[in-house]
């Protein structure tokens, strides 16, 4: 990842802030923002990336799901960026995953998120645009959109529900992938 734009972890105060509308998504110090989130969110072999991580509260996230190391299984999307993001609607069917964070390092939850989700927002060229995600990317925009209210996916986890540390969450996916 970039050195001189290091992401934040949790414990961190920044993280925990409700991010404020982008007013000018032309604004060339938004631009450079979000080149930045773009070669971090790749650096750091995540499959998504919000602008407060890096500690700026601005209504921006990255969409960029690819199998990698840390999601082996992840489906492949060329990065969306994603300014002011309104959730239109989203199905009644939820799914229940497994999530990391580029903030939480070295943890795996399983989270509950809605299967399908409609979503207006801004693209980068600051044109309106209309999406329906499934799936692993409904799940992924779920999790950014946190960010932008302040919230991790460890405030999401069921009492129930399994957390296991990165070493003990590879295993058990690489197990996984020798049944099937
Ligand atoms: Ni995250």
């Amino acid at each position: 990842m970039l050195e001189e734009y290091p992401i934040l972890t949790v414990g961190d105060p920044r993280l925990r802030v409700r991010s404020q509308p982008v007013i000018d998504s032309q604004d060339p110090e938004l631009q450079r923002l979000i080149d930045i989130l773009l070669e971090t969110v790749q650096a750091a072999e995540g499959v998504g990336i919000a602008a407060p991580q890096l500690g700026y509260p601005q209504r921006v996230l990255v969409l960029a799901s690819r199998p990698n190391p840390r999601y082996p299984q992840a489906p492949w999307m060329d990065p969306l960026v994603v300014i002011n993001p309104q959730t239109l609607a989203v199905s009644d069917q939820l799914a229940r995953g497994w999530e990391g964070c580029l903030s939480v390092p070295g943890q795996r939850g399983e989270v509950d998120r809605h299967h399908q989700v409609e979503v207006a927002y801004l693209d980068r060229q600051g044109q309106p645009q209309r999406q329906v995600w499934q799936g692993f990317v409904a799940r992924v925009y779920q999790h950014e959109l946190d960010h932008l209210e302040g919230r991790l996916f460890i405030d999401r986890l069921d009492p129930e529900a399994e957390v296991l540390s990165e070493s003990a969450y590879q295993a058990r996916i690489h197990s996984e992938e020798e049944v099937c």
